[in-house]
């Protein structure tokens, strides 16, 4: 293993780049070469290789995005197109691959690995935290801070006029971010994919806050759960309460990492380079009770990533 190449795929998410810096850093202090592969998987068929020295990841730990852009290539996931990119990693004397994403990106890397013999690791990056096999993927907590700020925000405001906010986060098909955020940001209900819920209840739950002199509430809405314009029309004609909704979308992809996100990221990028020089192959890295752990690739989809049913409990007592 003396030539790896890196490329960071699928929703971009803080950390990423110090993800990059980290893998950049620790090969050349192990001796081995780096080039970058630009914009994901459809840059890796485009051939758009940029080399890596310690000064190209000079300033970045703290930037949002990836400095190496991401994308979506339906393209990659045919085996023409999987063979096209084999013979340019091959053409360029790469030796093995680390892929910093989610679990589709994974599933592109396992492929790599089991189907086209190309040595690959994983780097779980992705805000939705769908990857099971580590707690936590790079970015989870940036979204979470930045969509908790945004949720601070607004309670002012629906203070001021007494009103609901329902506020759509990201996740897609998880609750992981609307769980976190809603603990974390005090909501009186917390709408997610994992566990069923009655806007009725809800509804009762408000009416009870607000007769013992609750000013507003919040709902916090997975994208994955449902619209959060249809529960705050449901919620509106069940309690009479004004209401209004806020749709986060994107803005919960950017913004500067966390500490937690870069010190994940740190650790995430070694231990990746460290697997690539033991010949763990076709595995990712993770995290589980805050030790760096390697496991297959297919871990990512086939065990199912489970959310903490005592926080979201939690989360409903603690709003009464
Ligand atoms: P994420 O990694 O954030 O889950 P996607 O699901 O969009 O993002 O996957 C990113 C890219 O990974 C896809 O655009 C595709 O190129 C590749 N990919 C996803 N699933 C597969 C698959 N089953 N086989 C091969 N490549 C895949
Ligand atoms: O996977 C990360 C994510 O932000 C999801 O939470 C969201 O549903 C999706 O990507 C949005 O995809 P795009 O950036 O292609 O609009």
């Amino acid at each position: 293993m003396k030539h790896i190449g890196l490329l960071t795929s699928g929703g971009d998410a803080p950390g990423m780049n110090a993800a990059i810096r980290a893998v950049v850093r620790s090969a050349i202090y192990n001796g081995l070469k780096v080039t970058g592969i630009e914009r994901g998987y459809a840059g890796l068929l485009c051939e758009e290789l940029r080399p890596m020295d310690l000064a190209s990841v000079g300033g970045i730990i703290n930037r949002g995005g990836t400095i190496l852009q991401s994308s979506r290539s339906p393209e990659f996931r045919t085996s023409e197109g999987q063979k096209k990119a084999v013979d340019i990693l091959k053409r360029n004397g790469i030796d093995g691959l680390i892929v910093i994403g989610g679990d589709g990106s994974f599933h592109g890397a396992d492929v790599l690995y089991r189907e086209w013999g190309v040595p690959t690791v994983g780097i779980p990056g992705s805000i939705d935290n769908d990857i099971a096999c580590t707690d936590y993927s790079i970015g989870f907590d940036t979204a979470v801070n930045t969509a908790l700020d945004i949720i601070d925000k607004l309670r002012d405001t629906a203070d001021s006029h007494e009103r609901i906010f329902v506020v759509e986060v990201m996740g897609r098909e998880k609750g992981c971010i609307a769980l976190q955020v809603g603990l974390s940001g005090g909501a009186e209900a917390i709408l997610m994919p994992e566990v069923d819920y009655s806007l009725e209840k809800i509804a009762q739950r408000l009416r009870a806050g607000y007769k013992r002199g609750k000013l507003s509430s919040i709902i916090v809405v997975a994208e994955g759960a449902c619209s959060a314009v249809e529960v705050a029309s449901g919620i509106g004609k069940l309690t009479g309460f004004e209401t209004r909704v806020s749709v986060l979308g994107h803005v919960q992809r950017g913004g500067s990492p966390t500490a937690l996100d870069r010190i994940l990221a740190s650790r995430f990028g070694a231990a990746a380079v460290t697997a690539l020089m033991n010949g763990d192959y076709g595995c990712m890295v993770g995290i589980i009770s805050d030790q760096v752990v390697c496991n297959k690739l297919n871990c990512a989809w086939e065990q199912e990533k489970k959310i903490d049913i005592a926080d979201y409990h939690l989360a409903e007592i603690l709003a009464i």
